[in-house]
């Protein structure tokens, strides 16, 4: 894809040092997985207090695990796309590399991604709400389903109201506030605290570069916005980073 790159931008990405890559629901877009917000959003079909908290799980578990198994089966059948595998060779040209995601799809690791700061958790994993017991079953005896305590099982995914986990957002907030480029690539920016990462990157003196179809929250606060589909764009990047960059002697 022939896309125009600043000479600030293309100055940033031959001299930095540690980069960031924040993502969300859009760079999963292209792989059909559908988005929360925008017009074929989740949230357009469905209401997030019904579904997505630990309240609308203890009053109706069956109705939540249905909606959970319905997005297992849609991110079982699907694959990763150019901009998952784009991000996926970028650590290998700076010296420092973060890859953060909002997403619960699992697929910047089914592309190859090593090291996935999951700030939302993981949909294919369940969690017992008793002995907090992880466990990957797809399919269960009884449903909704039960640990082997006896606690009721839940998706290991990050509900509104609660919080994330601890150690994947101090993670993702030293990343942020002391890289040289942050991306945020495929997130409407809404949602915090993920969405202040972008603003720790900001006031820690990052160049800040959105990849999103539409401007968001963080378009003004963005250096540089390339409007378009992070599966042709990171790719275009990848390719620049390629051509101004060798190869780190960090990384084997
Ligand atoms: P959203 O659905 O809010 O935003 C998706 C963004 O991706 C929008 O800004 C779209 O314009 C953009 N987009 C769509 N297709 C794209 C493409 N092919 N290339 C580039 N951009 C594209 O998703 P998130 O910001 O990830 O949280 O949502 C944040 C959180 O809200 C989610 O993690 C989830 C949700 O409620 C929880 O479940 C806790
Ligand atoms: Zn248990």
């Amino acid at each position: 894809m022939d896309i125009a790159f600043s000479d600030r931008f293309l100055n940033m990405l031959k001299t930095a040092r540690s980069v960031v890559v924040s993502t969300g629901a859009g760079v999963s877009a292209e792989s059909g997985v559908p988005t929360f917000r925008g017009a074929d959003g989740l949230w357009k079909k469905f209401r997030p207090e019904e579904l997505a908290t630990f309240e609308a799980f203890q009053a109706n578990p069956q109705i939540v695990w249905e909606w959970y198994q319905y997005r297992r089966e849609i991110i079982h059948k699907i694959k990763p796309n150019p901009g998952h595998y784009a991000i996926v060779r970028m650590p290998e040209y700076f010296e420092s590399f973060d890859l953060i995601t909002q997403n619960v799809d699992g697929l910047h690791r089914a592309a190859g991604s090593l090291d996935v700061i999951e700030l939302h958790g993981n949909i294919m994993r369940n969690k017992c709400v008793a002995c907090g017991g992880l466990s990957d079953d797809l399919e269960f005896a009884q449903f909704p389903p039960i640990c082997k305590c006896g606690g009721r099982l839940r998706p290991d995914v990050v509900w509104f109201g609660e919080m994330l986990p601890a150690d994947a957002l101090e993670r993702a907030e030293k990343a942020s506030a002391s890289c040289d480029i942050f991306f945020s690539v495929g997130t409407s920016g809404v949602v915090q605290p993920a969405a202040g990462l972008a603003y720790m990157a900001r006031r820690g003196g990052a160049f800040v570069v959105e990849i999103n179809l539409e401007p968001t929250e963080l378009t003004y606060i963005s250096d540089e916005h390339f409007g378009g589909k992070s599966g042709e764009i990171l790719p275009a990047i990848l390719e620049k980073i390629k051509s101004v960059r060798s190869r780190s002697l960090t990384k084997s």
